[in-house]
């Protein structure tokens, strides 16, 4: 008698073939693309890091570009350098959630909402001829929607913004995801992180900054998303002031300014 090939039990061991070799083409594709899409991911972060820095050329190699930049782990508490670990492997972000590697910020000073943080962040140093001319800092923290990532560059004084990218953000189109913009962008370099006592000023404000002495560390709103600004204030704040990279800033101010980074007295130092 001739096979039923309309049958239920084909019907269904058809089915179920089928979806495993899908499932098996699909995981291998995963596994196999994974590599790739690491390296492309660094490749993407390296061109941002450069491009906040000013230093991006298109249609140069990235590796070759970045091949320039210092990058150096930096332990936050201390401000001091980290040796023991490779500065280029550490994912700060994984390491935030880790028993060892991360640490509970204490509600008092989790001023943009982390709530965890890891105890290194890797900085990123430009120099010429030896000497450093901007230090590039990864910032992260909430917005509206999303938690936004990006990089500050600031001049070797560790205090005057050369510039701000934000590389990753799910904000609204439009609205919030005006961090992206050339446009509002331009608006940063040249503003002033901290007053002359070394508190934290640095502000995007509710619409336009307006005039007066506090220009320097004021930015203009985004038009429609006050929401994604204030997280963005937020998360600068945090990470340039004493529970972020403040002790590193001081230390590199004081290098600025000819000591050897290790003094402790004024009321502008110990803010940071
Ligand atoms: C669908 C939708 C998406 C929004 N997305 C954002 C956003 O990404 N960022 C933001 O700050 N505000 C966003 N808003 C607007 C906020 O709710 C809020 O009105 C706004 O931040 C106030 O900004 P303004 O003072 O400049 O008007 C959104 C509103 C709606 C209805």
């Amino acid at each position: 008698m001739a096979e039923n090939r309309d049958s239920v039990a084909n019907t269904l061991t058809v089915a179920v073939g089928v979806s495993l070799v899908c499932s098996i083409l699909v995981a291998t594709a995963s596994v196999m693309l994974k590599p790739r899409q690491q390296i492309n991911e660094t490749s993407f972060r390296q061109q941002i890091v450069l491009d906040v820095a000013g230093i991006y050329t298109p249609g140069m190699d990235i590796a070759e570009q970045f091949a320039a930049v210092d990058t150096r782990l930096v332990d936050l508490a201390s401000g001091d350098y980290v040796t023991t670990m490779n500065a280029d492997d550490f994912d700060a972000i994984a390491a935030s959630s880790d028993q060892t590697l991360g640490i509970a910020i204490p509600a008092e000073f989790d001023i943009a909402g982390l709530r965890r943080r890891a105890i290194y962040s890797p900085v990123y140093l430009i120099r010429e001829n030896g000497d450093i001319r901007q230090v590039i800092l990864p910032v992260y923290g909430p917005g509206l929607w999303s938690t936004m990532y990006g990089y500050l560059a600031l001049a070797p004084d560790g205090r005057t913004v050369i510039g701000l990218r934000f590389y990753q953000h799910a904000e609204t189109p439009g609205l919030g995801d005006q961090v992206e913009s050339a446009e509002w962008l331009a608006k940063w370099p040249g503003k002033q992180i901290f007053d002359d006592h070394g508190e934290v000023r640095i502000e995007v404000v509710r619409g336009q900054a307006g005039a007066g002495d506090d220009l320097v560390h004021k930015v203009d709103g985004m038009s429609g998303a006050t929401l994604t600004g204030r997280g963005v204030s937020k998360l600068l704040q945090y990470w340039v002031g004493p529970n972020g990279f403040g002790p590193f800033l001081r230390k590199l101010d004081d290098k600025a300014n000819g000591n050897d980074g290790t003094s402790q007295g004024t009321d502008r130092t110990n803010r940071r």
